[in-house]
């Protein structure tokens, strides 16, 4: 039997990568490597980029986005991801005895298309990076144990293990430790997404964080357990005014953009229910039984924004949509 030629896989590999929600998120404290240990339930939602990965006659691996501006390519977490799944693979690919003494898996050709907005909270480049460490290792026609392709994740970024789930995850650590969550019970809840187009970079929410010792911990260890004891999409929304308050960062995304926390009361205000904010912000969040709520909600904001009744600032329109939780996530009890 001969090993198959990855040189002949030219159709590329396709995955989408989708954007992350924080249902909670609580800071325990600063580590002596200077991040910070978490507890934060986390889902991946039907928002996602399109990532499509092939082999390339190049000697270097190359990167072409579209959607939105997302910096230079080289410093982008795609390109990062490949080259630290080049390394763990070494010479483990499909076509490596062919290749010669020093033969490390071939370029990569990438095109992302960009959905999910950039710096917003909702972990688009390290979904990215997760997607193309797996379209990566297909299209060399190769693996990695779980256990290294959960090195070469967290080596690239805190967010990137727990794309690896597939689904709701408790995350603990720095990001790195993962715990699968069951798949809620019931129809889906509406989710409605506004992002104000405000530069809000982790590291510096992170650095003003006071660490006065959150309030969150209680609540998010609360809805993990209730979440692993078999959990009804409906009691989520029903704790939406818990989970709203449940993020540690909030004090530190305010203070390094207080126009995030503006939005956000207004929003709740505006829609008479609590509203959350995503990782290090600025992206609000507001849950609803059903998306057809959700999208009645992202219209009743786009016409708050065009009377004048909700003002958004940042360099651009806000990113509004009416979205949900990805499609593993429910199943009927
Ligand atoms: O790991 P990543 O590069 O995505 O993290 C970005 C920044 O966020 C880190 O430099 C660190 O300042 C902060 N961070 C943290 N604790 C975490 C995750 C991120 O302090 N658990």
């Amino acid at each position: 039997m001969t090993a198959p030629d990855p040189f002949r896989s030219l159709s590329p590999i396709v995955r989408l990568a989708p954007a992350k929600l924080n249902l909670t998120l609580a800071v325990l404290g600063r580590r002596p490597d200077g991040y910070h240990d978490l507890h934060s339930v986390m889902v991946p939602l039907v928002l996602a980029d399109r990532l499509s990965v092939a082999i390339a006659a190049a000697a270097d691996d190359s990167l072409h986005v579209t959607g939105a501006d997302v910096g230079p390519a080289a410093d982008n977490l795609v390109l990062r991801a490949i080259a630290a799944a080049r390394t763990a693979v070494g010479r483990g690919w499909a076509g490596a005895a062919a290749a010669g003494p020093a033969g490390a898996a071939p370029a990569l050709a990438v095109r992302l298309e960009k959905e999910i907005p950039v710096a917003a909270g909702l972990a688009g480049g390290s979904s990215d990076a997760a997607a193309a460490v797996d379209a990566a290792l297909e299209a060399w026609g190769t693996d990695l144990d779980p256990e290294r392709r959960l090195a070469v994740a967290a080596s690239v970024g805190s967010d990137v293990p727990f794309f690896l789930a597939g689904g709701p995850a408790l995350v603990e650590g720095r990001g790195e430790r993962v715990t699968a969550l069951p798949p809620l019970r019931g129809e889906s809840p509406g989710l409605l997404l506004v992002t104000p187009r405000i530069s809000l970079p982790t590291a510096a929410v992170f650095a003003a964080y006071a660490g006065s010792g959150g309030s969150a911990r209680l609540a998010s260890e609360h809805l993990a357990q209730e979440w692993r004891a078999g959990l009804d999409a409906g009691r989520l929304v029903l704790r939406a005014g818990v989970l709203g308050a449940a993020n540690d960062l909030i004090p530190a995304t305010a203070a390094v953009a207080p126009d995030a926390r503006r939005v956000r009361r207004a929003l709740a205000r505006l829609l008479g229910r609590p509203a959350g904010q995503s990782g290090s912000g600025p992206t609000a969040w507001v849950l609803y039984p059903s998306l057809a709520d959700a999208r009645d909600a992202a219209d009743r904001v786009r016409a708050a924004i065009t009377g004048g009744e909700l003002d958004v600032p940042g360099e651009a329109s806000p990113f509004i949509l009416a979205t949900t939780f990805a499609a593993p996530i429910t199943a009927t009890a």
